[in-house]
């Protein structure tokens, strides 16, 4: 980044993020120096490389230009049923908080109070009434996000305060399908619509309105880094051998791998006369009946549709080597033995992965490792990383949060 073509762009922040990429391709630069000659690899390759797994610079340059200029998945609509109900997520370091409006719109801010760094509401969800009032020193926000409340206002702030100008910043939020919430803290990314294009019409056909939410979530924090679950939530090489107990009901072979834009695909067709998953439904394509996706949403959502059930696991990145995991499913009337049963496949699924993973990560450490080439289907893992590195390279626009109608990407 440095030298003559290096951007003009200035600013705080991308001041900050640029110094950031410089300290990190530095030391990536010295990483390979030291350590060339005991592996060689005659083939380039496209995967997670070691150093880009547990540099703090890197993971702090990722939570700016990956997850600051992407949409995230953070909850649904059955937490936002009344005026008042909110929930609660993070997109990158930024916690932020989503809330039914009295017109029964939704709305999204940065869950910071204006004051000082608390959060104006705590939990995954809740209903705060007409206000959100700060556990810190009590100021009060309408819903609707004004400041409306200071305590002991005269004594505190003798020569007035702006009010007006302290409101909770709005961030966007798309309610997918009427169902799912995502948000957005650029202005600048294209729309949510825009950003999953390639799954667009297949959701569209899906119904998720009418998928209702399984009685608990799976949540747990792993010792891993985002990007290695990312390329793992991506890999249709493993599932063969790290999943075989589910080989039997599987035509593994007949896997279909597809990605573009922001979205991947890995398309799982089932052995029909093993189970049938349609649930009776005749209203979707024969593809969409006969087997179940594996899909990812850039940067950090693996969904996997079936007919009758959507399964969603989110990787929330906390540092270079911890990783948060929730995932949440949604069926259409499913029991709750059903459900139970379900929930209990997925934790083993997800443990199968997150101990590969976790002994991955261990041998990441090595500066000495060099990556081998990705097979035919680890295409979708390989698209992920260029992704992430393209953001990387990419400092955020000047006017990447200016919501106006002449901002331009720089
Ligand atoms: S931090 Fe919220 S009122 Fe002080
Ligand atoms: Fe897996």
């Amino acid at each position: 980044m440095n030298g003559p073509d290096a951007p003009t762009t200035s600013g705080p922040v991308v001041a900050d993020d640029m110094f950031l990429s410089d300290r990190v391709s530095e030391r990536r630069q010295r990483w390979l120096q030291e350590t060339e000659g005991l592996v060689d690899s005659p083939i380039e390759s496209p995967m997670l490389q070691p150093w880009e797994v547990y540099d703090h610079d890197l993971f702090d340059l990722e939570m700016l230009r990956v997850f600051a200029r992407s949409w995230v998945w953070l909850g649904d609509t059955e937490d936002l049923r009344e005026p008042g109900d909110y929930l609660t997520g993070q997109i990158g370091y930024q916690p932020v908080i989503v809330i039914r409006q009295t017109d029964g719109s939704v709305k999204g801010f940065l869950n910071n109070c204006r004051h000082r760094a608390a959060s104006v509401a705590e939990g995954p969800s809740g209903h705060c009434g007409r206000t959100l009032t700060c556990p810190y020193h009590n100021w009060a926000y309408s819903i609707d996000g004004s400041l409306v409340g200071i305590p002991d206002e005269p004594r505190m702030y003798p020569d007035g305060f702006p009010k007006e100008q302290y409101g909770l910043v709005p961030i966007r939020i798309e309610v997918a399908w009427n169902k799912l919430v995502f948000g957005c803290l650029s202005q600048q990314a294209p729309d949510f619509r825009a950003w999953i294009a390639p799954l667009a019409d297949r959701y569209d056909r899906y119904g998720i309105e009418r998928f209702t939410r399984f009685h608990r979530d799976l949540d747990e924090t792993y010792a891993i880094n985002w990007k290695v679950f990312a390329e793992n939530s991506n890999d249709d090489y493993h599932v063969r051998f790290v999943h075989r107990r589910l080989n039997h009901t599987r035509q593994n072979l007949n896997t279909l791998v597809r990605f573009e834009g922001r979205t991947c695909s890995g398309y799982k067709p089932h052995q029909l006369d093993v189970e049938d998953i349609t649930g009776g439904r005749t209203d979707l394509p024969e593809e969409e009946l006969k087997g179940h996706y594996a899909d990812y949403i850039y940067p950090n959502l693996t969904p996997l549709p079936w007919p009758t059930m959507l399964i969603l696991v989110r990787a929330d990145p906390i540092a270079p080597d911890r990783t948060r995991l929730v995932s949440r499913i949604y069926g259409l009337d499913i029991p709750l033995e059903e459900q139970e049963r379900q929930l209990e496949v997925l934790e083993l699924t997800n443990a199968e992965d997150t101990t590969m993973v976790t002994e991955l990560m261990k041998n990441l450490r090595s500066p000495f490792y060099r990556v081998g080439p990705p097979s035919l289907w680890e295409g979708r893992s390989a698209h992920v990383m260029k992704l992430v590195r393209d953001d990387l390279a990419t400092p955020l626009a000047r006017n990447e949060f200016q919501a106006s109608a002449t901002s331009e990407k720089e």
